[in-house]
């Protein structure tokens, strides 16, 4: 023991140590930078221009409401509303830059690769069913989308966010509580 302090008391070393400490330190710091710019996607979706019409999350996320995954749209669910846009029927009419690479894809009969944004590690088990049955809006968890282009991301999604939740909303229910808090519940 006495012989690592006196290696760390050497001037060379601590410099050494100092250099890691502070490249750990901005390595973290860019790694939540990263995660807070949303990432770049095949298309530029705009969220504000959808949900501002009016289009139901579950129109283009339907599994939210029944299934663990809430899904994403395929092309030709985008293409199938699309089509039908009276305004680009005229073919002098430029298309925008966003809607020809949502073309380029349908033609190639090639699913859009979106990156994704919101993710819980494999050994978590996440559904959005009960989550929604139990009235939380995806608001509480995704934020005003009609606020957003393509899905930005809006919580840290770790382990405190979920229990702190979990305990806030069984503050008079211990037997639920006891469950939500479980190891098992969310770790198989
Ligand atoms: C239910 C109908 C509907 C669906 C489904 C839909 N859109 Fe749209 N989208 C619209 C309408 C209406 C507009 C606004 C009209 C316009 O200015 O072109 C729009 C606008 C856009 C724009 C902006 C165009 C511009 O002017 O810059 C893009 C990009 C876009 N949609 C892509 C998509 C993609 C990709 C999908 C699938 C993930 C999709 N849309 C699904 C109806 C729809
Ligand atoms: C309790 C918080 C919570 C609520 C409420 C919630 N979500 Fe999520 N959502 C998440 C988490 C956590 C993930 C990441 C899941 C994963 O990686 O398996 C996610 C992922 C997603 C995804 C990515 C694709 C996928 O299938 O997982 C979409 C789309 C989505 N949510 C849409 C919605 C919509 C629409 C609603 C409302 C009907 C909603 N969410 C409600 C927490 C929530
Ligand atoms: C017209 C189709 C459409 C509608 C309506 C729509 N979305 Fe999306 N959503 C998409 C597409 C396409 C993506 C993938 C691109 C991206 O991440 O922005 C996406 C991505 C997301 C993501 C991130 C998924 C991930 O990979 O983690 C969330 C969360 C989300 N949407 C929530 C919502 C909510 C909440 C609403 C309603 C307020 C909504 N969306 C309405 C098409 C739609
Ligand atoms: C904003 C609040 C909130 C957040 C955030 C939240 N949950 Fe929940 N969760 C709930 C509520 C409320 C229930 C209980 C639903 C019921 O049974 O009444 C629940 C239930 C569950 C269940 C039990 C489902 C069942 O089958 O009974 C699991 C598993 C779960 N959550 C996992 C997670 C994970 C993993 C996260 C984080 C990635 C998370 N939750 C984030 C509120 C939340
Ligand atoms: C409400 C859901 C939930 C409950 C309950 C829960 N966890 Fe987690 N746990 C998560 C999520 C989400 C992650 C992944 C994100 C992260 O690492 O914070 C995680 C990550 C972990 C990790 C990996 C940490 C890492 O840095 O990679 C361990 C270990 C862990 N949990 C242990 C436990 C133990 C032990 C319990 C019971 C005392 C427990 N968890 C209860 C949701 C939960």
């Amino acid at each position: 023991m006495q012989k690592l302090i006196d290696i760390l008391k050497k001037p060379a070393v601590q410099y050494t140590l100092l250099i890691g400490f502070l490249a750990l330190v901005s390595g973290a710091g860019w790694m939540v930078y990263q995660t807070q710019v949303p990432p770049e996607q095949p298309i530029e979706f705009p969220h504000n221009v959808h949900v501002g019409l009016q289009i139901q999350c579950l129109y283009c996320h339907p599994g939210a409401f029944r299934q663990a995954s809430a899904g994403l749209p395929t092309q030709n669910k985008c293409w199938g509303c699309h089509q039908q846009l009276k305004k680009y029927e005229d073919p002098s009419v430029q298309w925008p830059a966003e809607l020809e690479k949502l073309r380029g894809y349908v033609e190639r009969n090639e699913p859009i690769p979106w990156v994704p944004v919101y993710i819980v590690p494999d050994f978590v088990h996440f559904n959005h069913r009960p989550h929604v049955a139990a009235g939380l809006n995806c608001e509480v968890c995704h934020g005003d989308m009609s606020k957003q282009v393509v899905a930005e991301l809006q919580q840290t999604v770790n382990m405190g966010w979920c229990i702190t939740c979990h305990q806030q909303k069984t503050q008079d229910d211990p037997e639920k509580r006891a469950k939500l808090l479980s190891c098992e519940t969310c770790h198989y």
